[in-house]
């Protein structure tokens, strides 16, 4: 059954810019309130909760490092302060460190597997204990994934390792959770430049042509697939690759 989001309440990480705004801004058009977590990025999140509102629905942002306790707790205080409730949980904050396998001191090991894979594992469990305490209806959380997680890409071997525990997560998660909170995922495949990289149009355009499709995507098809499986009420373990078909070659 599709379940109707309007009145529901979101968090978002990593929403202040990029593909977590384009999610945030999905939801929002189908009246979820958002929570708009960021890291660094303050003015961009400001903005984002501004376009939110401007929805007619609420929306408020904080500053927290996804990648520890300490930072989870902040983003769950300010949610239950704020909202009182949460129905989706979006865990799209991630860092993409490019190194060479004998390169990745321990230091790099522990922020990318504590940035893309426990920090959502801790909202996990937050999520799941906020959902089930003030909401009968229950919840969906959605986590971020990328082609890494099903492959090795030897330049970024951390990476690959972080996001293919968080596939795991999703599916553990899934079968742990129900009957009332589902856990699905999305894998985007090439819909924005990676963030800070000087790639030409051109180079962008060669990526998209490595796919069945021979073009890039978007935020917003990224951002619709987690509308979908926010709604849709019998999905929970499912993944989604929005990617124009790039996991086929
Ligand atoms: N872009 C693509 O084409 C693509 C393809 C496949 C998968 N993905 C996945 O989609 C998601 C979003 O992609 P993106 O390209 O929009 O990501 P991004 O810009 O590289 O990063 C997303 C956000 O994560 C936040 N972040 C990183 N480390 C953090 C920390 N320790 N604490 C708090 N926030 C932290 C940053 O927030 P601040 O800026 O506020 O610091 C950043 O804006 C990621 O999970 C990514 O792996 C993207």
């Amino acid at each position: 059954m599709r379940v109707d989001l309007s009145g529901q309440v979101a968090l978002v990480t990593g929403a202040a810019h990029r593909v977590g705004k384009a999610i945030a801004l999905e939801l929002a058009r189908r009246g979820v309130h958002i929570l708009v977590h960021y890291g660094s990025s303050a003015a961009a999140a400001t903005e984002t909760v501004r376009e939110i509102k401007s929805m007619g629905v609420d929306a408020f942002s904080v500053q927290a490092d996804v990648s520890g306790q300490t930072g989870v707790e902040t983003i769950f205080t300010a949610l239950r302060e704020h909202f009182g409730r949460l129905n989706i949980l979006v865990n799209s904050a991630a860092n993409f460190q490019k190194r060479d396998l004998l390169e990745v001191s321990l230091q790099d090991w522990q922020e990318t597997i504590n940035t893309n894979l426990t920090g959502p594992f801790l909202c996990t469990q937050a999520a799941a204990a906020l959902m089930r305490q003030n909401d009968p209806s229950g919840g969906v959380i959605i986590n971020i994934l990328d082609k890494g997680a099903l492959e090795p890409w030897p330049e970024y071997p951390h990476h690959s390792v972080s996001k293919a525990g968080l596939w795991m997560l999703t599916q553990v998660s899934a079968a742990s959770l129900g009957p009332d909170i589902r856990v699905n995922a999305v894998i985007p495949g090439p819909v924005m430049k990676p963030a800070g990289a000087n790639m030409s149009d051109e180079e962008w355009a060669k990526v998209g042509q490595r796919t069945p499709l021979r073009r890039t995507g978007t935020a917003e098809d990224v951002a619709r697939a987690v509308a979908y499986l926010s709604s849709e009420d019998y999905l929970t373990g499912a993944v989604i690759h929005v990617n124009g078909g790039e996991h086929l070659w």
